[in-house]
């Protein structure tokens, strides 16, 4: 059964994917995450699940489709957490720029950390580093450690960050411990997931967005890899926020276990824009389309790739034209 609902999942996220494509580089970000929702919403419904969006596109009164607490699914299956990011990039998008996805997670109930949209501290990582690294110790450590496991020089290593203000210090500590660095635009999910997969990216660190983190971590569970979260609200009100989420302390280190349960997680996304991992959507002659998709089982850590060709309906433009 759960290889039906991850089937149903990949052709929602290959919809939105279709429709979020539509808009690369025309420098609407808006339009273009309209559209993958519009297209998520419309299909979550008709699958067999009692599904509750955990993570979504905000709460209730700031989101009018797949806001935090809506239910999706046809109520007809197992009681499901759905985490989605119809587009994770939107910014990459809209400038056309690559590693665009639409991606949406789902786990048995009450196993998806209910992530508030704020900043999250992370470290993610492949099989041979997880389990050995604390998000806690100095950078300088981290490097040391996972220098010696790998049995790489630091020249050898390769971390991947955000290219942000933000990390201006921890860029500068990489640098002088001579690691090799892939400074991110956008969309840290991709930056992690590449840490876990044969990429030569061994690490993922830096800040992003939370509701980020836990689809990253959903990813890297199935890879065999580990992701460490600590959310960092700011100011008083987001504190109060990640403690009425269920967190006392919203400083706590947060493990696999905290971020993803321990059930099985299915995680499916579809390229946008083309990547390393994942090509983009390819328009093609005859109202055609392909896009590339990956489908994840964390119980299994089974990783599919599905190609798929697509027959469109036809274009407004099209429909007009041929009436003419
Ligand atoms: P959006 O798709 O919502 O624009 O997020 C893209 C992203 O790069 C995430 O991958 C990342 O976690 C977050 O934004 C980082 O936020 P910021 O751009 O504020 O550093």
């Amino acid at each position: 059964m759960e290889h039906q609902i991850a089937l149903e999942l990949v052709r929602i996220t290959e919809k939105a994917a279709l429709e979020a494509a539509r808009w690369t580089g025309r420098g609407d970000k808006n339009s273009a995450d309209e559209a993958a929702t519009t297209a998520i919403r419309s299909h979550l419904n008709s699958v067999a699940i009692d599904g509750t969006v955990v993570i979504g596109e905000g709460e209730m009164d700031e989101a009018p489709m797949l806001y935090i607490g809506e239910n999706v699914g046809n109520r007809k299956g197992p009681k499901i957490d759905i985490a989605v990011d119809p587009i994770e990039g939107t910014e990459t998008v809209a400038n056309g720029l690559n590693d665009a996805i639409s991606v949406l997670a789902a786990a048995p109930e009450g196993n998806l950390l209910h992530a508030p949209d704020i900043y999250m501290e992370k470290l993610a990582v492949g099989p041979l580093l997880a389990g050995h690294l604390s998000l806690d110790d100095p950078i300088e450590t981290t490097l040391a450690k996972a220098s010696g496991i790998l049995n790489k020089s630091m020249s050898e290593m390769t971390v991947s960050i955000l290219d942000r203000e933000r990390h201006r210090g921890l860029i500068a500590a990489l640098r002088k411990a001579g690691v090799r660095i892939k400074l991110l635009n956008h969309g840290d999910v991709m930056g992690a997931i590449e840490a876990a997969t044969d990429s030569d990216v061994d690490m993922y660190i830096g800040s992003g967005g939370a509701p980020e983190g836990v689809l990253a971590a959903a990813a890297l569970k199935s890879l065999g890899g580990e992701m460490q979260g600590r959310l960092l609200p700011d100011g008083p009100e987001e504190t109060a926020r990640v403690i009425k989420m269920g967190l006392p302390d919203p400083g706590q280190l947060l493990y696999m276990d905290d971020l993803v349960g321990t059930g099985n997680v299915i995680f499916v996304a579809t390229g946008i824009t083309g990547g390393d991992f994942l090509n983009g959507v390819r328009y093609m002659q005859n109202q055609k389309a392909e896009t590339h998709s990956v489908i994840m089982h964390s119980e299994s850590q089974m990783v599919s790739f599905l190609r798929t060709i697509h027959k469109l309906p036809l274009t407004r433009e099209v429909l007009t034209h041929a009436a003419m």
